[in-house]
């Protein structure tokens, strides 16, 4: 169930931003929060690169800086006209992650942050086989969102967190293994072996996602 705390932080981007920053410092800020899906990819001027449910741009207007060919995508229109403001190098696109209206093998790079939460589980798995095909061979899912926490001391916390600002998908995400979940749909690690690459912060309430679609 939504609190009113949930659709303020959505109406408000104040509300977000304040609240994302608060939990960034956990991992050193929101600069770094921001950019620890992006450690040691290479992003060149040509790398094709998808920001997945972009929101208002926090990563987007990063990869802009890095990338000249850099297509952002939500389904909310306030999110993509916020998005827009911030970062107008990219272009946007309106639309279900789901169903992306964008054609196969198209992006060396899909980024996705803070979203994959808030999907229900099978609504995830399309999602996931979406990227699949739009990633080309060789390309990388880098994504970075929620975990259940290795250390104790940071329950308390996410799950304040989670009780204000989430709903039940959040909780159903934390519990879900996406290293079998990118296996099973066909993803690799880095090297070729059967799991993604997968680093965890803040105590382990947060995870760091590198998956490959194989050559
Ligand atoms: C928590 S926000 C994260 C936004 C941004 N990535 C960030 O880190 O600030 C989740 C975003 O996912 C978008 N979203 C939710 N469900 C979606 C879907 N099925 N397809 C595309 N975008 C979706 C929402 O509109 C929202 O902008």
């Amino acid at each position: 169930m939504a609190t009113i705390f949930r659709t303020w932080s959505y109406r408000y981007q104040w509300i977000y931003n304040t609240v994302s920053a608060v939990a960034a410092l956990a991992v050193g800020g929101e600069g770094r929060l921001r950019r620890l899906p992006l450690m040691g990819l290479k992003i060149e001027p040509e790398t094709a690169v998808l920001d997945l449910c972009c929101g208002a741009a926090a990563v987007t207007r990063i990869l802009v800086q890095q990338s000249q060919r850099v297509t952002a995508l939500d389904a909310s229109p306030k999110a993509i006209a916020r998005a827009q403001a911030i970062a107008p190098q990219a272009t946007y696109v309106e639309a279900f992650a789901e169903a992306m209206p964008l054609p196969d093998q198209s992006f060396d790079l899909v980024h996705s942050a803070a979203a994959f939460h808030e999907m229900e589980p099978e609504q995830l798995r399309q999602i996931l086989k979406e990227v699949l095909r739009v990633l080309k061979p060789g390309g990388v899912l880098a994504f970075v969102d929620l975990h259940a926490p290795r250390n104790p001391l940071f329950w308390p916390g996410l799950a304040t967190f989670m009780g204000l600002f989430e709903t039940e998908t959040a909780w159903q995400f934390i519990q879900t293994d996406m290293l079998a979940l990118l296996a099973e749909l066909g993803f690799v690690g880095g090297d070729g072996c059967a799991n993604a690459d997968r680093t965890l912060h803040a105590g382990g309430s947060l995870q760091v996602v590198h998956a490959y679609k194989p050559l």
